[in-house]
Formats: structure tokens, sequence, C-alpha cells
């Protein structure tokens, strides 16, 4: 038995995407009822995580020279557990090479975190988990939630089955399953309860999101877009988000969906890679570069004020300088609130890794520079844009300095403004007096402050 005086203690390090941000949250609320609380020093925890990301980059190198660290830095007796996508790819070869190492779990099986630490406890050998089973993990992760103030994350989908020729994705997070509606429902409903004002749907592939209709509705099945205005009218429910998106799956219903719901946010991730269709072609993302603008245009006549996200990668296989310009004249046309652009990495086991025509990294180092230059300049005057605009922000935590708070605008932006905390989970309306590139302050109205 454990002795309950003595709680343990988890440190979790989190790579990568908002899936594992919220994966780690879910780990951590399996373990409180283990008697696990969580500590920010590794050389204090029994049980050191590391949640891991293999998108880019040599993402098993830099987990092998953590766990090299952590080694030394650890108490004695603590057990290490290697999670994510990382965990997914590389399986037992991580024990093999790194034999501190005590557990390896896949992403789809994080619910058997207790068990596996009930069962190398007993045997203290190596225990891996990596197999699929995400229907199972979804049942698993319905224990209640704590919320963590005004805003939360929901998974609704995993997976992907689009195989982009870049992406370890599909391999490592296994094909598409959604969560059942009724399911998502009750948790937002129960994040709401708790003051949860602004929730954040979750899944690689969001938008293919599809889930039988609840029963009573009258319809079938349900996507994205009624998913979102049904969640609308939840008590308390002030402001639906959803990412990652992919141009293929923007149906009508979503789009029109930012047309009449006010509680959608508009702010739309939706990445393109490339701006060549042959490069697009080449990394099988089933669309063209004149599709991608035709998309974007039926959105923004849907929802004028909307700010586009997007991501791209630059010098895949076969990209040449006029390749390249095609992504840069996409982009101005485009002219994204935010962006986020990568150097190709060359994923193992991925098409693309073989390909002919690989570009050397000065080239896509400089190819890099340009565009992020561009795409800094359009993320800077998106934000100068707003001073002198009122903007409702919702307020999400005491901001840096005393006295102030900090929250977002519907456009995905930092906001800080003076404020008393009693505003924290409101949407309270604040004139944008001054724009940063990362940020923007402002001064709430004065029948707010009242
Ligand atoms: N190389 C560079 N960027 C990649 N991404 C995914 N795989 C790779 C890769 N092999 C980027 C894509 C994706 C984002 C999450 O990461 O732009 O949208
Ligand atoms: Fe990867 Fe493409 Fe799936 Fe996105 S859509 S997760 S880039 S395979």
């Amino acid at each position: 038995m454990s002795e309950t005086n003595s709680p343990r203690k988890v440190h979790v390090k989190t790579w990568g995407c908002q899936m594992n941000a919220y994966d780690t949250e879910r780990m951590i609320g399996l373990l409180r009822p283990l008697g696990y609380g969580v500590t920010e020093d590794p050389g204090a925890a029994d049980l050191l995580i590391l949640n891991t990301c293999h998108i880019r980059e040599k993402a098993a190198e830099k987990v092998y020279s953590e766990l090299g660290r952590l080694k030394s830095q650890r108490k004695d007796g603590a057990r290490i557990a290697v999670a994510g996508c990382v965990a997914q790819a590389e399986g037992a070869e991580i024990p093999a090479r790194a034999p501190q190492v005590d557990m390896v779990i896949g992403p789809q099986s994080y619910h058997r975190l207790p068990e596996l630490i009930a069962r190398a406890a007993r045997e203290r050998g190596e225990v891996l988990e990596t197999e699929f089973e995400a229907e199972a993990k979804f049942d698993a992760l319905e224990t209640p939630r704590e919320a963590d103030g005004p805003t939360a994350f929901v998974t609704v989908q995993e997976g992907c089955d689009k195989f982009c020729t870049f992406c370890v994705v599909p391999y490592t997070r296994g094909a598409e399953v959604g969560r059942a509606t009724d399911r998502i429902v009750a948790e937002v409903r129960a994040l709401a309860a708790q003051g949860v004002r602004e929730v954040t749907l979750l899944g690689q592939n969001v938008n293919a999101w599809r889930g039988t209709a609840p029963a009573g509705s009258g319809e079938e099945v349900w996507g994205l877009g009624r998913l979102c205005r049904h969640l609308a009218r939840i008590d308390g429910i002030e402001r639906i988000r959803f990412t990652t998106s992919h141009p293929r799956d923007m149906d009508d219903a979503l789009i029109e969906a930012f047309a009449e719901e006010e509680k959608l946010m508009p702010y739309l991730h939706l990445p393109v890679q490339s701006g060549s269709t042959r490069i697009l072609k080449a990394m099988n993302r089933q669309h063209t570069a004149e599709d991608y603008l035709r998309l974007i245009e039926r959105i923004r006549a849907a929802r004028p004020d909307i700010a586009i996200s997007g991501d791209m990668i630059v010098g895949f296989p076969g990209e040449d300088e006029a390749a390249f310009e095609e992504t840069m004249s996409l982009t101005r046309e485009v002219d994204y609130a935010a962006c986020y652009s990568f150097k190709y990495s060359r994923r193992p086991g991925t098409p693309g890794a073989t390909m002919r025509g690989q570009v050397a990294e000065d080239a896509k180092a400089e190819r890099l520079a340009r565009l992020q230059a561009l795409l800094d300049e359009q993320r800077h005057a998106f934000n100068a844009r707003q001073v002198g605009r009122t903007l409702p922000i919702l307020f999400e935590a005491r901001g840096r300095h005393e006295g102030q708070l900090k929250g977002r605008s519907p456009y995905l932006q930092s906001v800080h403004a003076e404020a008393p905390e009693a505003l924290i989970g409101q949407v309270v309306p604040v004139a944008i007096e001054r724009a940063g590139p990362n940020s923007l302050t402002g001064r709430i109205e004065c029948s707010a402050a009242a």
C-alpha cells in the first residue's frame, strides 16, 4: 500500500503540438488518483515523463540527450517514461539505447499509464505499450476533468489518414478516429459548469470529424460545423475555436458556421504547406494552389474579418526557385495574420525522405529567411491594424505587471490591459492602443471597469 502522507511527484517535459500539451494534462489527471502531484523540479520527481514530438528535426536525438541529463539529475529510484510520438516511432529502440527508461508509451496507450506504473514497480523492468487502441483511449479519458482557467482544449479527433508525403503523423498517431458526439458535448458542459468560457476543439485533422447526431435531433451525422453550433448553445460557452484543419475537409456547413455563429471565433488555422501546385502534388496534399486560394475567398466572403493562419514548408524535394516564388506569391495573396514556416526535414519512413531532388540545406535556410521576413511583415501589419479598434477580450490570467490582466482577442492575439482581477473569465471590450510584434496593449472601456 502507498503511504498517503508522502505524496509522490511527477515531472513531465512536453515537446510539440497542442495535442501533446493536452495529453500531458490528461496523463497528470490519470496519475492524480494514484497520489501523484506535479513538480517542476526533475530532481524531486518519483516519475519523470518525457512527452515527445517526432514531427521535425532530430527529435529522437533530443530525447536521448535529455535522457542522458536525467540519468544524473533524477533522485534514487525515480522511474522514467518516454511517451508521445518518438515513443511510438522508436519503440523498443529506446530502452535498448537508454536502459534507464522503464516505460515506453505511445500516444494511444496513455489510459494504461496507471497499470503500467504498477507493473513497472513490480518488475522494475522495461514496459512497452505502443499498440493502437484509439477508441479505448477516448473511453478511458472520460474521467472528470478539472478546468484550469477560463479556456480549455477538448480533443474531438485523433490521427490522420491523409498521408502527406513529408509527415510522420499517420504513422505515429494512427488512423483518423472521431470521438463520440455525446462525450464531447458532456465534456464541454462539465467544463462550462466549472467556469470555462472558451473551448478549442483539437484534432490533427479536426475538420474531418464526423459523429453520430444525438438522439432526437432528427439528423444522422454531424460534421464539425454542426457540432460548433451545438456547443455554442451550452450555458457559459462564449467562444469556440478549432485546430488544425485540412483544406480538403473545409465543407460548406463549416464555412456557413463562420458566417452565422458569432461564438465561432474569426480565426482559422488552415495550412497549405506550399504555393506550388506541382509541389503540393508531390506532397500528396490533394488540392492545388488555386483550390486553396478559392477556398480562402469563400471563407472570407462568409466572415470578412477572419484571420487566416497557416503552415509552410520550404525546400520540399523538387522545389526550385520558381516553385518557391509561387509560395511567396500565394503568401502575399492570402496575407496571413500568423503563419508557421519550416525547412523541410527528412523523416525516415515517409515517401518524401527518398524522393529525388532533395534541396540543399543552405538553399532551404535562405528561402526560409525570405518567407519569414514576409510573414513577419504580415503579422506586424495585422497587429497594427487593430490599433484604434475596440475588441472583445477574454481575460485569462494576471499579466506580467501588477494590476494588469492578459487575454486574447477574437483573432487569438495576446492582449494586455490594466484591469481588476474580477474580470478574469469575462469577455470585456478593450480599446486597442498599441501593437507589438507578438501582442497588443489596450484600455478597458469604462462601462466594463465599473
Ligand atoms: N518537415 C518540415 N515540416 C513538417 N511539418 C510536418 N512534417 C514536416 C517535415 N517533415 C510541419 C507541417 C505541419 C506542421 C505541424 O509541421 O507544416 O503542418
Ligand atoms: Fe500530417 Fe498531412 Fe495528416 Fe496534417 S494532414 S497530420 S500534415 S499527414
